[in-house]
């Protein structure tokens, strides 16, 4: 017998990130994946699906021609319009949907109503929530005016027992999960809502929904950082990925489309959390302006757009003398970096002083503008705020500015005169056509004023 007897072969510890799922081989403070702080944790190594290693031989695969026929993916309308847009058109069999939010935001609620609305239409649907009892689920529903759906319900958190639930059924059209944070496959020892878990748990119920060709929802709860944390490693793995956002004090919630392998992605939902659900805004211009006051020195009216969908938005800007010390730049639902350029175009380029006072800039209602095409209205904002002189109440912004000042075009010009032509403005200030067209007669009634140069709205608030 050997002096020293081999001890048996000790797993060597796994330290896995749970904002991104990188793997390392030790600790640290920092992701030097993500770039995440205090996100890495040691997670037991993860055992294999089936626990069995050993080798099969492969099966050939059948090759096939990319020129062969393809049929759509079928399609189901949940009857909820906002919803059914960003989807890109309804839910499609055999996929899966992952639905990121803050907690409290209304992910529940969103998809009790899809439940109940699919199942009044004769489908099978099925809500399992690991984070609500049935009967919690069944409060909401009568709150909600939907206890007559013919919902069926679950609460439970071992994904093997949903998978064995599930595996003979064959005419289930949709099956949401509340949420994948609970969710817990026996075979992993990390604990629920660790990436490992929610990897594997989401690995088999994703298989199981294309197997079983039903739409698999996915509910995940998201960091305040707005990453998905943990379920991110879920994005590369749904067919398409759903944020639910908002602010908790405004009634409107916005759902926007992340990804989509079957449709456009730059679609939004908007919704209003009511005491009875939430309901569909069908003019979403109209709830965002609500509770604008005209005539006030940094308000302009952007005429935006948000998928295909023009939207109108109000930029309100603020200046105050800077009592020495660099000054502040703070901005609300825009880009800072992108303040800064504006900022420094309007004094290099418009002999605009701004360099001695404070900024701030807010998107009323809490929406988020991601648009180039908001920089005139946010010079427009800048420029009544620097010079105490309202902007013309009935007039709506939109351009692009570049470095030396000049007003470039932006992208679908008459939806956003006819949205802003709808609410009843009736002057639009926007970039000079480059080439001569007609504009669509349904604009007809709007004065439009092209101008080419920064300069030209400069001029507007001069005295
Ligand atoms: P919920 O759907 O539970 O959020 P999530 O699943 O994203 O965590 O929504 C919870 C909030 O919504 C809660 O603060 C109460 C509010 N709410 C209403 O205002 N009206 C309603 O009819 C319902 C059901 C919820
Ligand atoms: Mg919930």
């Amino acid at each position: 017998m050997p002096a020293y007897s081999r001890p048996m072969a000790k797993p060597s510890p796994r330290f896995v990130c749970q904002s991104c799922g990188a793997v390392t081989g030790k600790w640290a403070g920092k992701c030097e994946t993500c770039g995440e702080w205090n996100t890495i944790a040691e997670e037991p190594a993860e055992s294999r699906p089936g626990g069995s290693t050993a080798r099969r031989p492969g099966t050939k695969l059948a090759l096939e021609s990319l020129s062969g026929t393809a049929e759509p993916p079928a399609r189901r309308m949940t009857g909820i319009g906002e919803l059914d847009r960003v989807l890109g058109g309804g839910l499609v069999a055999a996929s899966a949907v992952l639905v990121g939010g803050d907690p409290g935001i209304g992910k529940s609620t969103l998809l009790l109503q899809a439940t109940a609305s699919l199942a009044q239409a004769g489908h099978r649907v099925l809500y399992i929530s690991g984070e609500e009892s049935v009967d919690q689920i069944r409060l909401r529903a009568r709150r909600l005016g939907l206890h007559e759906a013919p919902v069926e319900l679950a609460a439970a958190i071992n994904v093997r027992d949903i998978v064995a639930a599930l595996e003979s059924e064959r005419d289930l059209a949709m099956v949401v999960i509340d949420s994948i944070q609970t969710m817990w496959l026996d075979s992993v020892e990390s604990a629920p809502g660790t990436v490992t878990q929610v990897r594997a748990a989401g690995f088999e119920l994703i298989r199981l929904a294309k197997q079983r060709g039903f739409c698999l929802v996915l509910v995940g709860h998201v960091t305040k950082e707005g990453t998905l944390a943990g379920p991110r490693v879920l994005e590369h793995m749904v067919d398409a990925v759903l944020h639910f956002e908002g602010d908790r004090g405004h009634q409107f919630r916005i759902l926007r489309g992340a990804k989509n392998r079957f449709g456009a992605t730059d679609e939004i939902g908007v919704f209003e959390m009511t005491d009875r659900g939430l309901a569909e805004v069908a003019n979403p211009s109209a709830l965002f302006l609500a509770e604008r006051r005209g005539h006030i020195a940094g308000s302009a009216v952007f005429a935006g757009l948000e998928g295909t969908r023009p939207v109108l938005l109000e930029v309100q800007a603020l200046l105050s003398n800077n009592a020495g010390g660099s000054p502040r730049r703070s901005v609300v639902g825009w880009d800072g970096g992108r303040l800064s350029m504006l900022l420094a175009v309007l004094e290099a380029r418009c002999d605009m002083r701004l360099s001695g006072s404070d900024v701030y800039l807010n998107v009323a209602g809490g929406l988020r503008i991601t648009e180039p095409a908001a920089d005139l209205a946010v010079a427009a904002a800048l420029c009544s705020a620097a010079t105490g002189r309202p902007t013309d109440a009935g007039s709506v912004y939109f351009g692009e500015v570049g470095l030396s000042g000049e007003v470039r075009q932006v992208a679908q010009a008459d939806a956003r005169l006819k949205e802003a032509q709808k609410l009843g403005f009736d002057r639009a200030v926007l970039p000079r056509r480059v080439a001569r067209g007609s504009r669509a007669a349904a604009v007809d009634g709007l004065v439009l004023d092209e101008i080419g140069h920064l300069s030209d709205l400069v001029q507007k608030f001069a005295v």
